[in-house]
């Protein structure tokens, strides 16, 4: 079980987490939703340690999260990988990490199942398309099936069609393998499809959070509702409606 509590979180001065407080428990997933630098990413950032938070502190089952046992999806796609290496080296790079063998089926499989033909992996990240990219670091995270996985907008270069199909992926591998999901999306589709559980943040605090039943049905705060509302009037949830 992941716990955020009470994070604060200051950069470049300006305090830009405050108070946040959330749980995600294994095998669900919690799509954390907010405009542009609400303190997404910076959410993601403080969950695997990479930033100090003033006060507050982010635990998994009562103890701090332990390296390996947290994956990352990038939001930039590219950035995420070493560009000296070949995508196929970082894509395993978690296995060697945790002292795990290379699981030829399981690397072929999840090959398969994002579309990604292996020799493409043969390559280094400048030499495949930005879509690309973003299902090997899919991929990356998958390899070492970590209890945590953190994805930040993982499907936001992919067409609309490849975005469905990877979602599905992802979920059908959540399900079998039951890591919790941590998602930063602005796809309200997505999190209606996908998620149990919703947290919206807006200028570094928690604006709302709810069951994603709750959430979609019913949104407390002005800013939940006008993005429910701007996914209704795009047709964006019908699935849902149905
Ligand atoms: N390295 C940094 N130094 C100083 N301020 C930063 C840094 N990174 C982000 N910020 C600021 O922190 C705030 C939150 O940024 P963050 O990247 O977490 O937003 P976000 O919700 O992920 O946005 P987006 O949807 O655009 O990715 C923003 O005001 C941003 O300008
Ligand atoms: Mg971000």
């Amino acid at each position: 079980m992941l716990t955020v509590e009470r994070l604060t979180v200051r950069r470049g001065g300006r305090e830009v987490l405050r108070d946040v407080s959330l749980s995600l428990a294994p095998g669900k997933t919690l799509a954390v939703l907010g405009e542009s630098g609400a303190g997404k990413s910076t959410l993601i950032a403080s969950v695997l340690g990479l930033i100090n938070p003033e006060h507050g502190m982010v635990s998994w089952d009562g103890r701090p999260i332990a390296r390996g046992a947290v994956a990352l999806v990038m939001q930039e796609p590219r950035a995420a990988f070493n560009s000296r290496l070949t995508l196929r080296r970082s894509v395993c790079e978690p296995l060697r990490a945790r002292g795990l063998p290379e699981d030829q089926d399981r690397f072929f499989r999840l090959c398969r199942g994002l579309e990604l033909e292996p020799d493409l992996l043969a390559r280094r990240p400048n030499q495949i398309s930005i879509g690309q990219a973003q299902r090997a670091g899919v991929l990356r995270a998958l390899i070492a099936a970590p209890p945590l996985i953190l994805f930040d907008e993982p499907l936001s270069a992919l067409d609309a069609a490849t975005q469905k199909h990877t979602a599905r992926l992802i979920s059908a591998i959540q399900r079998e393998e039951g890591f919790a999901a941590l998602i930063v999306t602005h796809d309200l589709g997505y999190a209606a499809a996908h998620a149990e559980n919703i947290a919206v943040l807006r200028e570094g605090r928690i604006e709302e959070a709810a069951d994603a039943d709750v959430f979609f049905r019913n949104p407390q705060s002005s800013y939940g509702q006008s993005l429910v509302n701007a996914a209704v009037a795009l047709g964006a949830l019908e699935h849902r409606a149905a």
